[in-house]
């Protein structure tokens, strides 16, 4: 009795996996190799928060259904027979990133993308689709228009939190070439960083089903297939002078310093104490009374309120570095070179050198 219940519940979340897999194509005979490799993955997990955040609604709107779904996505380049760009209508939940999101005849055709900068970049192969969603929300243009006339350390009301999105490993790999970080006038960033071949695209490392990097890719060039054990660079970023570290120890001791920097400037100059809560949009609070905690009202947290421009351009670097995962192996020293611009911006203001921190 209990095995057939096991059987019976294996055998409805295969079917589950197959329906939602098949997407658009019913006729495709699905390979169950691949299937199986995708159904592991974040792709294909139909409950987490990227395709379960509008179940309530019923429909995800146009503007998030793009990267949300496949069916938002084949919209946005008229795979689906209507006129490229957003959709026209909302999307109705339950969708994935299924098969057909990648392996529709129409990918090929697709040979540019736009980034949130507003500008076109050219892409190849399956990166079209990586690169579409993986791209953030945000860019250098985004934060510049926000800010517009005001004065770098005037706290200005009408700002809030710009968040850069999620998982926006394309927008750093782009670096430079894209401008999704917020790159400070008169400062060179690292463009595109290709690698080398064949881990110069999304797919060159990461398995396109289940989204793993092997770490046997990384050891045919490096001493370590270990992504966050890899350094080649001769110079120490961190001050530490440690060069047996990995790069990731560098980016990581920058960022914590940034943030210590980006503390003290809220209390200092914007005059208001701030907190971050990763796990809590708008991702940082006021915290008026200095405790540590953000203030409360009616139960809620309260936003910060206080920003500056200053402010408002460091922060959004800290939390773009934070919101890729892979930011060491995908743009090591774009993230380096935001870093330490965001924190000698921020230094300047408090009226100090930044030292112990290199670009
Ligand atoms: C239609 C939009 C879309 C496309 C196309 C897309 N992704 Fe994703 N990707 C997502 C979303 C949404 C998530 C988060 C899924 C979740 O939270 O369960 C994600 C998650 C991931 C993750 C995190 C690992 C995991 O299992 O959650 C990796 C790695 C990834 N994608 C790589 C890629 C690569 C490589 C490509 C191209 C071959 C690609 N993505 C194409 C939207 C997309
Ligand atoms: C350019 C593509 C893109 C667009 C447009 C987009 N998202 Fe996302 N979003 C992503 C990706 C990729 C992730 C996956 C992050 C991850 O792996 O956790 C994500 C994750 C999320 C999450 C889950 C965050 C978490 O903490 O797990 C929420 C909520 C979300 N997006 C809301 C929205 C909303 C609301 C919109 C529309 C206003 C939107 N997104 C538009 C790409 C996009
Ligand atoms: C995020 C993008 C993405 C999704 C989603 C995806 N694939 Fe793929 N798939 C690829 C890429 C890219 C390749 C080519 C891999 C290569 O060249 O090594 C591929 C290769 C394949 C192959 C092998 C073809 C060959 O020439 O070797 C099959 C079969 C396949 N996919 C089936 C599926 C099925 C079935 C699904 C849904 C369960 C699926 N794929 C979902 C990106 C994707
Ligand atoms: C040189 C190899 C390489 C390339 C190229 C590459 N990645 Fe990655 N990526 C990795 C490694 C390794 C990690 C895991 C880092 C870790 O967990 O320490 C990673 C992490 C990620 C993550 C975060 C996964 C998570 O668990 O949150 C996402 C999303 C992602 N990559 C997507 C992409 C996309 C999209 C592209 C193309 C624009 C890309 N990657 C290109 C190697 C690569
Ligand atoms: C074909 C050879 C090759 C492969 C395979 C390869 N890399 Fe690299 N890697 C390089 C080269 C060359 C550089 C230096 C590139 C540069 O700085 O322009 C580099 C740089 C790096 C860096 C930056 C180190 C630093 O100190 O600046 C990291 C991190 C890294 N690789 C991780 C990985 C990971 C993780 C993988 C496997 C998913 C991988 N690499 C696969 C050749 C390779």
């Amino acid at each position: 009795m209990q095995l057939r219940s096991i059987l019976l519940l294996g055998s409805i979340s295969a079917i589950f996996v197959v329906a939602s897999a098949i997407g658009q194509s019913p006729e495709r005979t699905p390979n169950i190799e691949e299937i199986t490799q995708w159904a592991r993955s974040g792709h294909a997990n139909i409950h987490s928060e990227s395709f379960a955040h509008w179940n309530d609604a019923g429909e995800i709107p146009p503007v998030c259904s793009t990267c949300h779904s496949g069916a938002g996505f084949r919209s946005l380049y008229g795979f689906d027979g209507s006129t490229p760009g957003l959709p026209q209508s909302p999307i109705p939940v339950g969708g994935v990133v299924d098969c057909d999101t990648c392996h529709h005849p129409g990918l090929p055709s697709v040979t540019e993308i736009r980034l949130p900068s507003g500008t076109q970049h050219p892409v190849v192969g399956a990166e079209a689709a990586c690169m579409t969603c993986h791209q953030g929300r945000a860019s250098t243009a985004t934060i510049e228009r926000a800010v517009a006339e005001s004065s770098e350390d005037e706290v200005n009301p009408e700002l809030s939190f710009i968040n850069p999105h999620y998982a926006v490993a394309a927008a750093s790999l782009l670096g430079g070439s894209g401008a999704l970080g917020y790159q400070y006038p008169g400062k060179d960033y690292q463009q595109r960083f290709f690698h080398a071949r064949p881990v110069s695209t999304c797919v060159g490392c990461h398995e396109p089903h289940n989204l793993t990097v092997a770490e046997e890719t990384c050891a045919t060039c490096h001493e370590s297939g270990d992504s966050r054990a890899i350094r080649i660079s001769r110079q120490s970023f961190d001050g530490s002078g440690n060069l047996e570290q990995g790069i990731f120890a560098d980016i990581v001791a920058n960022r914590e310093r940034l943030f210590a920097l980006l503390a003290e400037y809220a209390r200092e100059i914007a005059g208001t104490a701030m907190v971050y809560d990763g796990n809590r949009h708008p991702y940082f609070f006021a915290d008026h009374n200095g405790d540590g905690l953000p203030d409360q009202r009616e139960g809620a947290p309260v936003p910060y309120a206080s920003w500056t421009p200053r402010l408002l351009k460091a922060a959004y670097n800290w939390k773009f570095v934070g919101s890729d995962a892979g930011i060491h192996v995908h743009n090591p020293h774009y993230a380096l070179q935001l870093l330490f611009d965001s924190a000698e911006d921020i230094s300047n203001a408090l009226g100090r050198d930044l030292t112990g921190m290199a670009r």
